[in-house]
């Protein structure tokens, strides 16, 4: 084995014992919730689930600050706010568009959110009663865009 290889191969196994703690860190979420309410961990079940991610629930009973300092506009609160990669995740967001938030992270925009709790949105499904429809906002300072419809 000549040095080139040898050096190839050192670096391939640092990069594999790397990779997987960086994964692990970038992909954790942090779930703020009022202390006592079930249906965020519903729905941070479903969402750790489809993302791929741990979930950590944090009973909060401060959020409503935290919200404020993370500048969630007061008309799309919801009961829990999740940190991802980063992203502002406020109520019961689906999976896939939090997913399409992080990949295509709108300018000036720092998070999106689902205000209130719709019946049937995830984490808030009701057996044998219908969805209500309603709409993921994305937010950031000073503006607010319509990012989905369900
Ligand atoms: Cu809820
Ligand atoms: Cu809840």
């Amino acid at each position: 084995m000549n040095l080139k290889v040898k050096i190839r191969l050192a670096l391939a196994g640092a990069i594999m014992l790397v990779a997987p703690a960086n994964a692990f860190a970038a992909s954790n979420i942090i779930v703020h919730r009022d202390p006592g309410c079930g249906c965020c961990g519903i729905w941070a079940k479903q969402i750790s689930q489809q993302l791929g991610r741990k979930a950590t629930i944090s009973d909060n009973p401060k959020r409503g600050a935290l919200v404020q300092r993370l500048g969630v506009p007061d008309s799309l609160g919801s009961c829990h706010t999740a940190i991802i990669d980063g992203v502002v995740v406020e109520g019961h967001v689906p999976a896939a568009d939090i997913k399409r938030f992080i990949a295509a992270r709108p300018k000036g925009m720092t998070g999106i959110a689902v205000g209130g709790m719709p019946l049937g949105s995830p984490g808030m499904e009701v057996p044998g009663r219908k969805p209500h429809p309603y709409s993921v906002m994305a937010f950031g300072p000073g503006r607010q865009a319509l990012f989905a419809k369900h």
